[in-house]
């Protein structure tokens, strides 16, 4: 897989009212085979401050038209800056990073349970699955109704989506996890991909390996370099696990097998 250092023109780049941004970015030399699941680095800062790129997974891609989309959240001055960025102007991209999601055999009866901003690399994932022919259940959690800026992303590709909200604004009240827990029991997946807070994604995998269906994560860490080079971003994926895994080049997507959460 070619890695590459680009500039992407931006299209769009605009406050939803979830108060989190979605950017457009022209980027014709983007690596045809980005996979869902991997993410781009981002130079957030026009002098040297600050001096670290940022990751963003790859929300969507349309390779045809060489066009990629992030969503994000306002964090701190990375995003604060990105946030500013003007259509029209040029940013500096490094990518596509990481190892993305396996793809399932066609057909496949997949789950995507997304939580909040986590729901960002799930949408492309939905894309290709449903090129694939899977047959695809979401559960997409958020804090309250006007988080779900993805929702008519998804029911574009006319995939089944089930909502969760704290609040009860939209759908479900109360976790996506309760959700998910509650619908699983009638549904025949095989296989489960998630990403979201860690917690959350803790919650999946357990009630999977009740089910013993097989899935896979996204986990998010700081990053340094992005290309394995550092060890910024060095993890155990169980505590009894004598090696550190890079979440930039190992992952970030891990299957739920690898991984053992504390849950307490
Ligand atoms: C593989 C990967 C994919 C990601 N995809 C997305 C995405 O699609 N959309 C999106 O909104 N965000 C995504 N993130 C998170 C995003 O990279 C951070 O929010 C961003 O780097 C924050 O930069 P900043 O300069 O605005 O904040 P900073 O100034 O770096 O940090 C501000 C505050 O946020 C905390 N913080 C920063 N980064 C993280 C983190 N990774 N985990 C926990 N706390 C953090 C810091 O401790 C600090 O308190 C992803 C992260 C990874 C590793
Ligand atoms: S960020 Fe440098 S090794 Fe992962």
């Amino acid at each position: 897989m070619s890695v590459s250092q680009m500039q992407g023109m931006v299209i769009e780049n605009v406050q939803k009212n979830s108060g989190w941004y979605e950017m457009e970015i022209s980027i014709p030399s983007f690596a045809p085979c980005a996979r869902p699941g991997q993410f781009v680095h981002i130079k957030t800062g026009a002098g040297s401050d600050p001096l670290l790129r940022r990751p963003f997974s790859i929300c969507d891609f349309d390779k045809d038209a060489g066009r990629l989309f992030l969503m994000y959240k306002l964090v701190g001055s990375g995003t604060k800056w990105l946030s500013s960025v003007a259509s029209g102007s040029y940013i500096d991209i490094v990518g596509p990073l990481g190892k993305g999601f396996t793809c399932p055999d066609p057909g496949a009866r997949v789950i995507l349970v997304g939580g909040g901003i986590g729901i960002a690399p799930l949408l492309y994932l939905a894309r290709r699955l449903t090129e694939r022919n899977c047959r695809l259940r979401i559960f997409y959690g958020v804090e309250e109704y006007h988080q779900l800026s993805a929702l008519n992303k998804f029911e574009r590709l006319g995939v089944n989506i089930d909502v969760a909200t704290h609040d009860g604004s939209a759908g479900f009240k109360g976790l996506v996890t309760d959700l998910f827990e509650q619908k699983i029991v009638s549904e025949k997946a095989d296989v489960i991909y998630t990403c979201g807070p860690e917690i959350m994604m803790a919650k999946v995998a357990a009630v999977a390996a009740q089910y013993q269906i097989p899935g896979e994560l996204s986990l998010e860490e700081y990053m340094a370099c992005g290309v394995g080079a550092c060890l910024g971003c060095a993890r155990k994926l169980k505590a009894e696990d004598d090696n550190f895994v890079k979440i930039c080049k190992d992952g970030p997507v891990f299957s739920f097998s690898q991984m053992k959460f504390d849950l307490n």
